[in-house]
């Protein structure tokens, strides 16, 4: 089946260990759990948009290692495409050490490993598959050489854009404007939008001027809230829920809105599915493990159990 929706994908394995707070610099404290994962915020936002039912391509690279395997074989039991994965041999494979505490909140340090190497020359090599998809995603995990020449080629091919600005940093002028929809969280869009904002509907506003199509925040246990040009800010409030771990719930919002506007929905539609999607995410530990599939998400929507 054609992929409908492409990530331009980041890979790590998850070392997650749970510590009651967040460490002091020098400090060692005994955890209480340790895990390993599958995690990357494009694999992440990948698995997410193909349980929401969406046809899935990754281009991505990994190590000839372990982890490089435990990528292999997830995104094969997800039915995602791996035909644009290169395996880097003599490489490592990304890493992602994840501390996380009583709360459920989390602390990142992200060593990139193959990915590091994903280059323009890989979303060249896809371009066949990005001309007959809906949507290419990516994040900030993967060199910006690479989503810029994604995003190109998706523009001049008909597939939206989407970007997850995470990590948060600075964005090149040339890349704004190749963006239909940017989903950053509230940390993230303060530091794209820089000192001059004051308010997030400041920040929002400053991106929309330097050319994104649509900015649709996340807060937490608050919800999100679409901004767009000559239009009200549109609130979609959050769900309480009982929180296991936060890990992985932005890219679980970003790949079920994929899912969602590849199958045809309109921005405030795919933004309430985006939503519910993200809340259920949070009830398993990791990554994956509490990503909804798609008769969850409408269940919650309908406010009946799955
Ligand atoms: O967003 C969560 C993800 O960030 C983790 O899976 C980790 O790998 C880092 O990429």
């Amino acid at each position: 089946m054609a992929a409908a929706v492409v990530c331009i994908a980041s890979w790590n394995a998850d070392l997650v260990s749970r510590i009651p707070r967040p460490l002091a610099r020098g400090e060692t404290l005994i955890a209480e759990g340790f895990e390993i994962s599958p995690g990357g915020k494009g694999s992440n936002a990948a698995v997410a948009a193909a349980r929401q039912g969406a046809a899935v391509a990754v281009v991505a690279r990994i190590g000839d290692d372990e982890f490089g395997r435990m990528a292999l074989g997830l995104w094969e039991a997800e039915g995602i495409d791996r035909r644009h994965v290169e395996i880097a041999v003599g490489e490592r494979s990304g890493v992602a050490q994840i501390q996380v505490f009583a709360d459920g909140d989390n602390a990142i340090a992200v060593f990139r490993g193959a990915g590091a190497g994903l280059g323009a020359a890989h979303a060249r090599a896809a371009a066949g598959t990005l001309a007959t998809c809906r949507v290419v995603m990516a994040s900030c995990e993967v060199p910006l050489a690479c989503t810029l020449e994604a995003f190109r080629l998706a523009r001049s091919l008909g597939a939206l854009t989407l970007l997850n600005p995470a990590p948060a940093m600075l964005l090149p002028d040339e890349l704004l404007p190749l963006v239909d929809v940017l989903t950053p969280n509230e940390g993230e869009l303060a530091a794209l939008a820089g000192p001059a904002a004051a308010s997030v509907d400041e920040a929002a506003a400053l991106l929309l001027a330097r050319g994104v199509g649509a900015v649709v925040v996340t807060l937490g246990s608050a919800g999100c809230r679409l901004y767009r040009r000559r239009a009200d800010p549109l609130h979609e409030p959050g769900r309480r829920v009982p929180v296991v771990d936060t890990i992985g719930a932005g890219d679980t919002f970003t790949g079920a809105l994929a899912a969602a506007l590849a199958r045809g929905e309109l921005l405030p539609a795919a933004m309430r599915c985006a939503n519910a999607a993200a809340a259920l995410s949070v009830s398993g530990r990791g990554a994956i493990a509490g990503m909804p599939r798609l008769h969850e998400v409408n269940a919650l929507l309908a406010g009946r159990a799955a």
